[in-house]
């Protein structure tokens, strides 16, 4: 099979985009908004693209009624926000914060998370995420009018006692359950990983 992209729907593209390129990392973004409203939804276009500098990029998209994202608007207004990424025990609160709720609303109190003060920005992190990166905007880039890259540079990292060595700097990977986003409401855990032979930089 052979599909054009420019002949296909926007629709079709995103599907296709969406189930095939998988799985994918979640920022599981959290941020206050000016009337301090904690919010927080998962971006799964999304994932780390340079160390030096530390560099991840998250992809948004319209809310269902095309207004902007309640993350989005509160990113564009401080400069600042948190990644956290998502593990087995923390998947169900993550979907049910996707849910588009009113800006008085919080995600936090709907599913029963922990806001937790972050070091170097303003936003809270989840306290129940393993892992968080607290982020300053270091560039946007206005693809179209429905979608807006937001690139963030890692100042800090939270992690979990026991997932990150101290000395190393390595993953102890019993401690560490990332899951993946599949498409639609499917998702995938890490269980089964595996080593090829051959040494390779860690
Ligand atoms: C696993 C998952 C990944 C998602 N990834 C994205 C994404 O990359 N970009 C996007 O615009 N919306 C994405 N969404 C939808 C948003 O999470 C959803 O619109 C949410 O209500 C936005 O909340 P906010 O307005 O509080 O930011 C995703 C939803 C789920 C469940």
């Amino acid at each position: 099979m052979d599909l054009e992209f420019a002949s296909l729907p926007i629709q079709e593209r995103y599907k296709l985009l969406a189930s095939l390129v998988i799985p994918r990392p979640i920022a599981w973004i959290s941020t206050v908004n000016a009337q301090g409203v904690n919010n927080c939804a998962p971006y799964s276009f999304f994932n780390a693209f340079a160390e030096d500098p530390p560099l991840c990029m998250i992809s948004f998209g319209p809310r269902q009624d095309g207004l902007t994202k309640h993350t989005l608007k509160n990113i564009q207004d401080t400069g600042e926000f948190v990644v956290n990424l998502v593990d087995e025990a923390t998947a169900n609160a993550m979907h049910l914060s996707a849910e588009e709720i009113p800006e008085a609303e919080s995600e936090f109190e709907k599913t029963g998370l922990t806001p937790a003060p972050a070091l170097r920005v303003r936003h809270p992190r989840i306290a129940e995420a393993p892992v968080s990166f607290e982020c300053r905007v270091y560039k946007t880039l206005e693809i179209s009018p429905a979608r807006v890259f937001v690139f963030g540079e890692i100042i800090l990292l939270h992690a979990r006692e026991g997932i990150v060595d101290p000395l190393t700097k390595r993953i102890d990977e019993a401690h560490y359950q990332p899951i993946g986003r599949l498409y639609a409401n499917r998702y995938c855990t890490t269980r089964q990983r595996f080593a090829l032979p051959g040494e390779l930089p860690e």
